[in-house]
């Protein structure tokens, strides 16, 4: 079975299209002939990307839609912007997050990489859910990481409000994200809409620029001949969104196109559910929690 197919008549969707992994996932599916919205936060530039998605890709069907996705006032006009645009909606890429190694309050009060990394893509998922349920077969594929492994949920200090590291910080919400992509997986059963999550390998890419730690820094100079490409940090993203080989697989965690064991933490219900009522509560869905 190739694993890859045509995706001409599909929608895709995919946050942090603007540059990185994200770009480089918007320009594949692209290629295989999807139409492609890509997110990123300024106007001009979403739109400057996406024409050089167009001529990457030879697909005139790009479209930029520009939010700060750390504001869930943001998140929310961005939703509704992509429903008024999309009729259907065949794949939601939540690509977008980063590192940062101080603590940053959001425009909600909230801690920077938890709302940005972990909640923005569970609001946005949330509020266009009815439109891939309605577009089945559909699927959800959110971008995590390896470090995911390490990560721990504190929910007793969620916004690293007490003490505050931007490793410690990271991996939280890393973790949050296949925790999420669970929950969502279970909740989704029988709607023939699937989630999984990923990690796309280390990859040279503006990650972690706006804020860097010094070390980082320094072992990311040492590092980066030896990092994947954008392209090739895409594969995964690409893999789980098109393949005729993930139809109908749901509530995994992926690396280098194949199953890999997550964190054993996502896999606690009582765990995934609680972080799915804590995260509904911070984003005002109680009444779909
Ligand atoms: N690079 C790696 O080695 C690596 C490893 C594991 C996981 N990841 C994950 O892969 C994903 C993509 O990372 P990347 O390395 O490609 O990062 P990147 O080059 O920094 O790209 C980040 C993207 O997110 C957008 N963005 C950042 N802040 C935003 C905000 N507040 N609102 C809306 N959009 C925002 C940026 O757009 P604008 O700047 O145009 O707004 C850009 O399109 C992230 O989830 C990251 O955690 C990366």
């Amino acid at each position: 079975m190739p694993d890859i197919r045509p995706m001409a008549g599909k929608v895709v969707l995919v946050t942090g299209g603007t540059g990185g992994i994200g770009k480089a996932t918007a320009i594949g599916l692209a290629a295989l002939g999807a139409r492609v919205g890509i997110t990123g936060r300024d106007l001009a530039r979403t739109a400057q990307v996406a024409a050089e998605i167009r001529a990457a890709s030879g697909n005139p069907a790009i479209d930029g839609f520009a939010a700060d996705m750390s504001s869930q006032a943001e998140v929310r006009r961005l939703a509704a912007a992509v429903l008024d645009a999309y009729p259907r909606l065949d794949v939601l890429v939540n690509n977008v997050g980063g590192f940062w190694a101080h603590r940053h309050p959001t425009a909600d009060g909230l801690e920077h990489t938890f709302a940005l990394n972990h909640l923005a893509s569970f609001l946005l998922t949330n509020l266009l859910l009815d439109r891939l349920k309605s577009s089945a077969p559909a699927r959800v594929v959110n971008v995590s990481s390896h470090v995911q492994a390490e990560g721990r949920i504190d929910f007793d200090d969620l916004q690293g409000a007490r003490a505050y590291s931007g490793q410690t910080a990271y991996s939280q919400s890393k973790l949050a994200t296949v925790m999420f992509t669970n929950e969502l997986a279970r909740r989704l059963e029988g709607t023939r809409v699937t989630a999984n999550s990923l990690h796309p390998g280390v990859v040279r890419t503006n990650f972690g620029a706006e804020d860097q730690a010094w070390l980082f820094t320094v072992v990311s100079q040492v590092v980066l001949p030896f990092l994947k490409t954008p392209a090739r940090g895409a594969e995964t993203s690409i893999y789980l969104a098109s393949s005729p080989e993930t139809d109908g697989v749901t509530g995994q965690f992926f690396a280098n196109k194949k199953v890999k064991a997550a964190n054993k933490v996502a896999n606690d219900l009582e765990m995934t559910a609680r972080l799915w009522k804590a995260s509904a509560d911070l984003v005002g869905m109680r009444a779909i929690s």
